[in-house]
């Protein structure tokens, strides 16, 4: 597996992987790397010649009061992961390096950017459209891979490569979650055992969702009352938002339809989780 640090070095070698004929994906990651993670590499792996790995804290996707400087980070057990699933190459600049002196360019998706994490996390999503849309420009993939979790955030990154007309395929993949339905983040890191508890309102409110719609309620205030109810029953929980909303627009809407969003942000303590799933 090669390590590569510079961004010269990652154009050249995706040059001749390309050259060569391979067919590249990559996978963005902050690093801090959980079963979620490699099941992203494990679909990259089985769709494409060559694994690119992308290993970057992008200090610009986190608001002043974030935790960019506490975020969990463990270079080597992440290196170890990667070479242990066949991972091709970890493409891992420093902060210095993907943003060079005098960098002014934002790349800004507008409107789905907007509602959910777009209102508490301002800003937040103009730091991942640029920075993966630097990450594709130095490892120029063919395919990107991406966890549903963060339903937003593929949202905008597949409406950029449309607006912009990138030749690279966006692929989602099903979250992970852990045995007791948590889903797999790094920042469930932060919990502690009692909040580690609650946090599983999360899941729960996903299922409550989908049996009430199975039974019949269509009424998303109805739903959404009955799932903040069951959040707010669980201690050191606070919601930032329960949406029912157009998978596509991100819209809020009243009456379910066919297909509906269900968007959770919840914070445990100090750390905010998100959680989703389409209720069919
Ligand atoms: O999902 C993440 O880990 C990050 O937002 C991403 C896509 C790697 C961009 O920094």
């Amino acid at each position: 597996m090669k390590i590569i640090e510079t961004i010269g070095e990652m154009q050249r070698e995706s040059d001749s992987m390309r050259m060569a004929g391979d067919i590249i994906s990559v996978v963005p990651t902050m690093g801090f790397l959980h079963e979620g993670h490699l099941e992203l590499m494990r679909v990259a792996k089985r769709h494409s010649d060559k694994v690119v790995m992308t290993l970057f804290v992008n200090p610009t996707q986190f608001g002043p009061a974030e935790d960019f400087e506490a975020y969990p980070r463990d270079t080597e057990g992440d290196l170890e992961k990667a070479r242990s699933l066949g991972v091709d190459i970890v493409f891992m600049p420093n902060a210095i390096e993907m943003y060079q002196e005098g960098c002014q360019t934002t790349v800004r998706v507008e409107r789905i950017t907007q509602p959910l994490c777009g209102l508490s996390r301002p800003g937040h999503f103009d730091g991942v459209t640029t920075v993966v849309n630097k990450l594709f420009n130095c490892t120029k993939p063919h395919l990107a891979i991406f966890g549903q979790k963060d339903y937003q955030q593929l949202a905008a990154i597949s409406r950029m490569v449309m607006d912009l007309n990138m030749d690279i395929k966006i692929i989602g993949v099903p979250t992970v979650r852990e045995p007791d339905g948590l889903a797999m983040s790094s920042r469930n890191s932060y919990l502690n055992p009692e909040e580690r508890q609650s946090a599983l309102c999360l899941k729960k409110s996903l299922d409550l969702a989908n049996k009430m719609f199975q039974e019949g309620t269509k009424d998303a205030r109805i739903i959404k009352e009955t799932i903040e109810s069951l959040i707010k029953a669980h201690p050191f929980t606070r919601i930032d938002y329960v949406s029912l909303c157009d998978p596509m627009t991100l819209e809020e809407i009243e009456i379910l339809k066919d297909e509906t969003l269900l968007a959770l942000a919840v914070r445990v303590g100090k750390t905010r989780l998100i959680d989703n799933c389409l209720i069919r």
